[in-house]
């Protein structure tokens, strides 16, 4: 696997490749990789000829500078993974490389960008529209691969990928959980011993209202959602809202969609976490 810095290296490496007719594949990271990023990897290996997997802690989307501070930078240990799942280019860029100069660009995606994690973190979603454009530009890839565990991001990425008209198909890829149901994260890593166990309320919670959903209106499973998690030791609900998975927006009924999804934001301690569910009933 080669480490490149710049755009113009990666473009040189690229247009090589992509002359001899080579599929290219690009997994957007911020580094911290886990094995949630190492399935994305794996699944992009395995679909193109050739896979880049960007390493960049993006400042714009980060409406909380402690978060922007605190977020882990382990890119010695991310290239080893990247290695062992076989990708071919890690690329690495500085924020002078992806932002020579202020991006003012807007990117609006209402009502998807407005609800939920676009309501509690203004402008995170500019941010993660003006890098993931960035980097699609950059690597034109055929294929882009993203988890489902920011269920969110993905919604907006391919609305954006349908109004720029760019010509790529993205990859959502299953939640990867630890074999006690915590949806693996970067931001795990800062969990203590206690917090970590706390956090495992939330997946339990989430599974548990699968079950209850299966008999209970959707007012019912929103309330019992909120009572385990405001209960459950060391917690504090943000939001959870059970929604369409394709318009984001609040359902009233079951009957409303076939496709229901339960979103959560939880901080554990100062940790903010996310995950989601969907309901199959
Ligand atoms: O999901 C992430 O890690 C980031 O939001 C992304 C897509 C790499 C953009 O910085």
């Amino acid at each position: 696997m080669k480490i490149v810095h710049t755009i113009k290296d990666l473009q040189a490496e690229l247009s090589v490749l992509k002359a001899q007719g080579k599929k290219v594949g690009l997994v957007p990271t911020m580094g911290a990789l886990h094995a949630g990023h190492a399935s994305l990897v794996k699944r992009s290996v395995s679909e193109n000829d050739v896979t880049v997997v960007s390493i960049f802690v993006n400042p714009t989307q980060f409406n909380d500078k402690n978060d922007l501070e605190k977020y882990p930078r382990t890119v010695e240990a991310d290239c080893q993974l990247l290695e062992e799942c076989k990708a071919t280019f890690a690329f690495v860029p500085s924020v002078e490389e992806m932002y020579p100069e202020p991006d003012t660009r807007k990117f609006s995606y209402a009502p998807l960008d407005t609800v939920m994690e676009g309501a509690f973190r203004p402008g995170h979603f500019n941010g993660v529209c003006q890098i993931v454009s960035k980097l699609f530009d950059a690597v034109t890839p055929d294929r882009a691969y993203f988890g489902e565990k920011d269920f969110q991001q993905l919604a907006i990425i391919r609305e954006m990928v349908r109004q720029m008209k760019y010509n790529l198909e993205i990859v959502g890829c299953p939640i990867v959980r630890e074999a006690d149901g915590l949806a693996l994260s970067s931001r795990n890593k800062r969990l203590s011993a206690q917090e970590r166990e706390n956090a495992l309320n939330i997946s339990r919670t989430l599974f548990e209202s699968r079950n209850f959903a299966a008999s209970h209106t959707v007012s019912e499973t929103q309330k019992m959602v909120e009572e385990a998690i405001s209960n459950a030791p060391g917690l504090r609900l943000e939001y959870f809202e059970i929604v369409d998975g394709n318009t984001l927006q609040k359902i009233a009924d079951w009957k409303d969609t076939s496709y229901a999804v339960g979103c959560i934001t939880v901080f554990c301690g100062e940790v903010r976490l996310i995950d989601n569910i969907k309901y199959e009933l």
